[in-house]
């Protein structure tokens, strides 16, 4: 039976999980209903709360004693009614691409080119059926340093570029902390195309898109990569790990240095963890040699 949402709960509950995405749980699983409780409440919060009230004033005397079964809805490794044998086996992640070659300087913005060229009018997966434009990525394909995000949002997907909404600019303020341009990074997605309500990509999505990625990444051949957020991090290392234990360090990548933080989006949600992110960009800036705050 299909359980009806409100669309307030909905966007609690959307909202919640993009906040665990974020913080780098991406894995969520749903408990098996038990049908017969579902109805049973259903039915309850529709009648009046005074027929309920009634209804349980009325409940027999000498009803079964509640600690013999264990409700169904308390969470417990210990009630039989929760074993979780409806999880899913984990997909494992395809092989990334061989490395390409080291392509000149001065040829890079054609060989970006040829890969845009290549993905043309993208039917591959599902998302281009929701599509206004499709991101490729935005500037210096030369770039020291290469920032990595999940995939466009609205402002994205209508003028066609990547972080140019609320969470672009202020990875724009990040880009200035570290003391650079925002035209002298070069910057792109997991996903090229919006998934539908700014969701997290599905795996299937992903691992389309990621190919054309890897390849950008070949050509720019960043000496710096920063993963911003678990969907950018999960797909760039091949590897579902929450956020907390990839952070802090330095990642060997594609003949890159790899460092992930957290998605801008994230902290305009939670602005107290912006310290930890300069934390993260300051290992870049060590990295690329820029000049740190204060040294
Ligand atoms: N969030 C992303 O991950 N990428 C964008 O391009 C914009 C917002």
């Amino acid at each position: 039976m299909a359980i009806v949402i409100d669309p307030a709960t909905r966007a609690d509950l959307e909202e919640r999980i993009r906040f665990y995405r974020d913080l780098g749980l991406t894995e969520f699983y749903r408990r098996p209903v038990d049908e017969a409780l579902l109805q049973k409440l259903q039915a309850a919060a529709a009648a009046e709360p005074v027929a309920v009230a009634a209804s349980v004033a009325t409940e027999p005397a000498a009803a079964p004693p509640v600690a013999a079964a264990p409700h169904p809805l308390v969470s417990s490794p210990h009630n039989p009614m929760y074993e979780e044998s409806a999880i899913p086996p984990r997909k494992p992640f395809p092989a990334a691409p061989e490395i390409g070659v080291v392509v000149p300087p001065a040829e890079r913005a054609q060989a970006l080119q040829i890969i845009r060229d290549e993905i043309g009018d993208c039917k591959r997966c599902a998302l281009h059926a929701g599509r206004n434009k499709l991101v490729f990525a935005d500037g210096d394909p030369n770039a020291r340093l290469m920032f990595v995000g999940e995939g466009p949002g609205a402002d994205e997907d209508m003028q066609g570029l990547p972080f140019v909404g609320k969470a672009g600019q202020l990875l724009n303020n990040m880009i200035t902390a570290m003391g650079l341009k925002r035209e002298q990074v070069y910057i792109a997605n997991v996903v090229k195309c919006r998934p539908p309500q700014n969701r997290t990509p599905e795996p299937d999505e992903a691992h389309t898109c990621v190919p054309f990625l890897f390849r950008q990444i070949d050509v720019v051949r960043p000496q710096v990569l920063v993963a911003l957020g678990a969907t950018a991090a999960t797909y760039l290392l091949g590897q579902r790990q929450p956020l907390a234990g990839l952070r802090g360090r330095v990642h060997a990548f594609r003949g890159t240095q790899l460092i992930v933080t957290y998605h801008p989006a994230f902290l305009l949600r939670d602005p107290r963890q912006k310290k930890e992110a300069w934390a993260d960009l300051q290992i870049a800036m060590r990295e690329l040699g820029l000049k740190l705050p204060g040294k």
